[in-house]
């Protein structure tokens, strides 16, 4: 698959199997998201990797979803306040958009080794954070949801729903 393939492929999966990821596939996806760009290359993230029940449990708590029970495993992409870069001109603290590319990293690379994953920001940030205990500086920005899907079917059967290339591209 060339990296289109890959875009083209990679779809939400809210439905995962039983059957675990390997080790090797892990560290795959996080040396995707290591190598991530960032502003400034300040790198001003951390990366949880949930696999623990308890972890998963308090996920889940903050995300109350039943699909979401499905998976084996998650990583939650943190942002340090302290190490992001903020724009002089405007203040603005670019620590959104360095997780975004990581998180699409992630996704990227998971669905190249038939994973399939899942975006997550709708869960109880406020909740999060104080169940994991994480410090004053460290935000919990995007929960990704990751395993084998149920079925493998499902990277050719989710539905691509996307604007017409006329309705978002402006040629100036
Ligand atoms: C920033 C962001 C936040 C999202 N949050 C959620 C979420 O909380 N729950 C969920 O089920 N999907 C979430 N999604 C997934 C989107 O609904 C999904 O990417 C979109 O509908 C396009 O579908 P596709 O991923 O299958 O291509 C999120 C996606 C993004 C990019």
């Amino acid at each position: 698959m060339n990296l289109l393939d890959i875009i083209r492929k990679r779809c939400s999966i809210r439905n995962y199997s039983k059957s675990p990821v390997e080790e090797s596939k892990i560290n795959y996806i996080l040396e995707a998201a290591r190598l991530s760009p960032s502003a400034c290359n300040n790198q001003p993230w951390r990366f949880i990797l949930a696999q623990g029940s308890d972890t998963i449990r308090k996920i889940i708590e903050s995300y109350p979803r039943e699909w979401a029970k499905t998976a084996p495993l998650f990583i939650i992409i943190c942002g340090d306040h302290t190490q992001s870069w903020k724009r002089p001109s405007d203040g603005k603290d670019h620590i959104d958009i360095d997780a975004g590319i990581a998180c699409a990293q992630i996704c990227l690379a998971a669905t190249e080794v038939k994973l399939g994953t899942c975006i997550i920001c709708h869960f109880n940030a406020p909740l999060i954070k104080s169940s994991l205990n994480l410090p004053d500086n460290i935000e919990p920005l995007i929960i990704i949801s990751i395993g084998y899907p149920s079925e493998a079917t499902l990277f050719e059967t989710t539905p691509k729903k996307r604007k017409a290339m006329e309705e978002i591209l402006i040629r100036l």
